[in-house]
């Protein structure tokens, strides 16, 4: 069994950008911008969001914060996402989700122009994404995608198994890897027999939130399984699969911990640059 390090792939990325970063401060006179917005006081989306500014610190990325409380209206968010959509010198913005309740997602998600959505989540995006000719993709598959491709496995004709449809990971997953050419299964809350799927697959992605739902009888010898779980339990981070009991049945498995989640950041970093890129380059 060996550990895929999402904290040493997502180091060796995050050096690259730095790099590019610094090409394109050369060609442009300015480093490429990101604007992220979140609302409501959850613990758990602010530490994301201080991680995506210090990310963009890291690698020499302009950043701009706007925090609104919980019950700002929310035309007032809207506005100002529309200066931002306006804005030449922002290149991508971003709204953390999830929104406190009473917030209408997909109307404000609606304000990103395509050209600036960092996320990949936009209608056209998304659709761009399951025609196989991707502009931005989602950042945590997207990040899943480079750990595949650290392995040095071959993609191509192997039995990949997706647990969870959200639009932001499963989804997007599921596609990522068709485009690889795997032979993709989404498996969800209402599968029957879900262990069926899983024990056939040559690659489990497990994208559910439930800690430690992957057991060890439920994966074949030799599979890849990606632990995309951040749940917390008692104050220590545990991921969607029984770690303990899986990983000496597998090749390769990430860490929870230290695993899934430092890409995430990264591809929002690489997105931030392509954005930018695309823009100012037309
Ligand atoms: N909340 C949890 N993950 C994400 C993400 O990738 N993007 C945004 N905007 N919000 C999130």
């Amino acid at each position: 069994m060996q550990l895929i390090s999402g904290k040493a792939v997502s180091a060796d990325i995050r050096e690259k950008l730095a790099q590019e970063n610094a090409d394109f401060e050369r060609e442009f006179g300015r480093a490429p911008a990101l604007a992220v917005i979140i609302v409501g006081d959850d613990p758990a989306s602010h530490t994301y969001v201080n991680n995506k500014i210090k990310g963009c610190a890291q690698v020499g990325f302009r950043s701009i914060c706007q925090k609104y409380e919980n019950g700002t209206p929310q035309e007032e968010i809207a506005s100002y996402i529309r200066s931002l959509a306006e804005d030449d010198s922002v290149d991508g913005i971003l709204v953390q989700l999830p929104l406190p309740k009473g917030y209408d997602e997909k109307y404000l998600l609606s304000l990103i122009p395509d050209s600036k959505d960092v996320d990949g989540f936009s209608p056209a995006n998304t659709g761009l994404l399951s025609m196989n000719s991707p502009n931005t993709v989602s950042c945590t598959p997207l990040g899943i995608m480079h750990l595949l491709k650290s392995t040095g496995v071959e993609l191509k004709g192997k039995d990949a198994v997706v647990i969870g449809r959200s639009n932001t990971v499963g989804k997007p997953m599921a596609m990522l890897l068709l485009n690889a050419d795997c032979t993709v299964t989404v498996c969800h809350s209402k599968t029957v027999n879900l262990a069926e799927y899983t024990r056939k697959a040559d690659i489990v992605v497990v994208a559910i939130g439930r800690p430690k739902f992957l057991k060890g009888d439920m994966v074949k010898d030799g599979a890849i399984v990606i632990d995309v779980g951040i749940n917390r339990v008692d104050g220590k981070l545990v991921g969607d699969v029984d770690f303990d009991e899986v990983a000496p049945r597998c090749s390769y498995i990430t860490p929870v911990p230290g695993g899934v989640g430092p890409m995430t950041i990264t591809m929002l970093l690489a997105n931030t640059l392509s954005a930018a890129r695309h823009r100012l380059e037309k």
